[in-house]
């Protein structure tokens, strides 16, 4: 299956998400992470930040995560994937699709700007930012909606695993 993390630069995405990896590694699965910043590096490398770069970007994630899924592997995308549409495309492609929303106001993400790039948009030094100067097209229907506002990272962690488990995708964990 592909589980499909959006939301704003800073949200907590990437976070939550390798703390996801941890969880169902100690239960045996094989998972793989396709990270933004990482994609950025090497699959994606020379994309840019227009509409159209970043649907590439986010069609070669979602290609990827694909493969991975139906091999048997859990497929974990964490990248900002502003566009509705693009999102939904990818699912489409999908039997097993899980959307995550991570949400979080502009007024704590800049607030925290743990990259200093908050800063940088504001000023306009950084063009087209997400949130900023660019759109973020939120999920209208998530599988799971996180916010990093209001919950620690390890009550987020843990509503998303309770609702994989839920959904059927994860067996419960076995206590002695
Ligand atoms: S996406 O829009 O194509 O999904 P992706 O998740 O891969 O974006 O990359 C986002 C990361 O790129 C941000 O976390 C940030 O570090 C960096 N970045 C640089 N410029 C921008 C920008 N204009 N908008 C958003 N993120 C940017």
């Amino acid at each position: 299956m592909t589980i499909w993390f959006t939301g704003l630069s800073g949200a907590g995405k990437t976070t939550i998400a390798e703390k996801l990896v941890q969880v169902l590694r100690d239960r045996g699965r094989k998972v793989e992470i396709l990270d933004g910043d990482v994609v950025r590096t090497n699959l994606s490398k020379g994309l840019g930040f227009s509409k159209e770069d970043r649907d590439t970007n986010i069609r070669r994630i979602g290609f990827v995560c694909n493969l991975l899924a139906r091999n048997g592997v859990f497929a974990i995308a964490s990248a900002i994937s502003p566009y509705r549409s693009v999102r939904d495309e990818i699912r489409a492609t999908h039997s097993d699709f899980v959307e995550v929303y991570i949400r979080c106001s502009i007024e704590k993400l800049t607030e925290r700007d743990v990259k200093g790039l908050y800063a940088k948009a504001l000023s306009g030094e950084i063009k087209n930012f997400t949130g900023i100067s660019d759109p973020y097209e939120e999920p209208l229907n998530p599988e799971v909606l996180l916010d990093s506002e209001t919950e620690t990272e390890e009550e987020s962690l843990a509503k998303l695993v309770a609702r994989l488990e839920e959904l059927g995708y994860v067996a419960p964990a076995v206590t002695a």
